[in-house]
């Protein structure tokens, strides 16, 4: 997949480059002729593996590291945040609103809605404004409010609604100074990763991506949307949502 919107010799970075669509996203730009640079940041330090990747550390959490990692990024044309959270050691889906729980409310937000927040605060004023850029953050269609028929995992989806309408908001303030700019909200589609692991058994084979097919989906997107189109929620397929 080459991206044939942006300038030749473009600039990537993608958050969250040790994760499933994460690590998928870095070897395709890295295999895109037209792409010079990926850095590529994840949360333990990790060696370089091709030429054109460049790592970098970062932890959601860490203030300090979004700012040293927005410096050593500087103007990139192309910000992909592949990083999220839906279960960890301390965190579950809730199944009902008896399993609701401040702190681990706290860390949805933190890791899907609030970083992806302070990474734009950081590197999107500092974008090209002279061509066409590319902003992304991977969210999720259960993020959808009026989609919401089940119910349940309310701090995912809540936090992916609440990164959405950051998106939004971003987008409105970016277009003012960077009229070439889209900066947009992805769901990838049920893809093969850490994250979708437990919950797979319900989804039929041919609906469950690999990284490498998700990651291609969602590029061919980004190269096709339009600056008039910025600030919406779009699926793998190129199709709106609504939030
Ligand atoms: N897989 C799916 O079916 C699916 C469906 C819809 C939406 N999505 C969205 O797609 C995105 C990528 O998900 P994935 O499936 O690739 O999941 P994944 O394999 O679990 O990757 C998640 C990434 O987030 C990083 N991360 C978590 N907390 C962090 C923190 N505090 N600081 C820095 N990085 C942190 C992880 O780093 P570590 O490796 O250090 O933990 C990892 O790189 C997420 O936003 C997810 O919500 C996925």
């Amino acid at each position: 997949m080459s991206l044939a919107s942006l300038d030749d010799g473009y600039t990537a970075a993608v958050f969250g480059a040790s994760g499933g669509l994460g690590r998928a996203f870095v070897e395709q730009l890295a295999a895109d002729p037209r792409c010079a640079r990926v850095h590529a940041g994840r949360r333990s330090s990790h060696a370089q593996g091709h030429p054109k990747v460049v790592p970098f550390s970062f932890d959601l959490t860490n203030p300090a590291s979004l700012e040293a990692a927005a410096e050593a990024i500087g103007a990139t044309d192309l910000v992909i945040i592949a990083t999220g959270v839906l279960h960890d050691e301390t965190l579950a889906p809730e199944k009902s609103m008896r399993a609701l729980n401040p702190a681990q409310m706290n860390l949805a937000f933190a890791i899907n809605a609030a970083g992806p927040a302070q990474i734009a605060r950081l590197l999107l004023p500092a974008m090209p404004r002279d061509r066409r850029t590319l902003f992304a953050a991977l969210s999720a269609r259960v993020g959808s409010i009026s989609d919401n028929r089940l119910g349940g995992w309310h701090s995912y989806r809540a936090s992916k609604a609440a990164l959405n309408m950051l998106i939004r908001c971003l987008a409105i303030e970016q277009a003012r100074s960077h009229p070439q700019a889209v900066c947009v909200a992805l769901h990838p589609g049920t893809v093969d990763t850490g994250l979708s692991k437990p919950f797979q058994a319900g989804v039929k084979p041919d609906q469950l991506f690999a990284p490498a097919k998700a990651a291609g989906h969602l590029l061919a997107v980004l190269d096709a949307l339009a600056p008039s189109q910025s600030g919406r929620l779009f699926a793998w397929d190129g199709k709106e949502l609504t939030p």
